[in-house]
């Protein structure tokens, strides 16, 4: 069944959209996307519906927080199709702003969050990616104002920021984190997940393999740092993915751990081919079977074509 709703392109179009619902007391949702949705998103848009009176959808592809251009322009856009998945999964309203109205002439504030952004994520891509994504964050909640904002796990290192950044800025909004979504196999959605080629694909399996052979090795009593990361390490080398890092954190401070004496989180980034894959698991030695939920992938032999 084909949904309509409607698409707002200016703040102000947006705000007078939600004026009527703010006036009635209605609970307002969040869901913040760079579009591409897969059920990831559509999940965090299911949770929002179950939750709040009014479920508003953004979708802008923020340029602030691309470390390269090439990176930014290969991003997947298919604005049409992904107003009609929000529409299913429960949304009201789409918020999809051009970059000119996110970052008119003469736009000059940055929102940086500083410590935790050093880290995993913020080390390896730069500054400029946490401080795009807090500065964005922080113009999309002033504009819808929302009760509640969602994320996924997926960018556990995003959740830390936003929620670092909201109660640094008494901002009145509650953040959610939904589940980490992956395929059968146990590759976690992502929109760069379209980008990849057939073997690519495959290979793509190194991540949540890694992580999976690590969460084994714990529940095998082993609960040294450097065993869990050599085990994750071994296994990504099978398929053919050398990581760009994989770290064994402090779920809150992300400091380094040496062992796993409670939840840490494990997390691990990865160039298959040109694209860039992250994912991560929380180890739980109370409970790590639920780092485990799928079986261990093992690599398909790859075969070298011959031209
Ligand atoms: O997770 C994302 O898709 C983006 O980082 C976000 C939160 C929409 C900000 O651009």
């Amino acid at each position: 069944m084909s949904h309509h709703i409607p698409t707002m392109r200016t703040a102000r179009e947006l705000r007078e959209a939600l004026e009527s619902s703010r006036q009635a007391r209605q609970s307002i949702a969040l869901v913040p996307t760079m579009g591409a949705l897969h059920e990831g998103h559509l999940s965090l848009i299911r949770q929002a519906r179950e939750r709040c009176d009014v479920v508003v959808v953004s979708i802008f592809v923020n340029p602030s927080q691309f470390d390269r251009g090439a990176d930014l322009e290969r991003y997947p856009r298919q604005e049409v199709h992904d107003v009609e998945l929000a529409a299913q999964a429960g949304a009201d309203l789409v918020f999809a702003p051009s970059v000119e109205e996110v970052y008119p002439a003469g736009f000059a504030t940055q929102v940086q969050v500083l410590g935790i952004t050093d880290r995993l994520e913020g080390a390896s891509r730069g500054p400029e990616h946490f401080r795009g994504v807090a500065t964005v964050v922080a113009k999309l909640l002033n504009i819808v104002q929302p009760e509640v904002a969602f994320f996924g796990q997926k960018d556990a290192q995003q959740v830390l920021v936003i929620r670092r950044l909201v109660a640094d800025l008494n901002l009145p909004v509650s953040i959610a984190v939904g589940p980490t979504v992956r395929e059968a196999d146990g590759l976690a959605l992502s929109s760069r997940n379209a980008q990849l080629g057939p073997q690519e694909r495959e290979r793509a399996l190194a991540l949540y393999a890694g992580l999976r052979a690590a969460a084994e090795v714990a529940m095998d009593g082993e609960l040294a740092a450097d065993a869990l990361l050599s085990a994750a390490h071994s296994t990504m080398v099978l398929f053919e993915v050398e990581p760009e890092y994989l770290s064994l954190v402090d779920p809150d401070s992300l400091e380094e751990l040496s062992r796993l004496d409670g939840p840490a989180l494990l997390a691990v980034a990865a160039h298959v081919g040109s694209v860039r894959l992250i994912d991560n698991v929380i180890l739980d030695p109370s409970n790590l079977a639920a780092a485990a939920p799928l079986p261990l992938p093992s690599p398909r032999k790859v075969t070298a074509c011959s031209v």
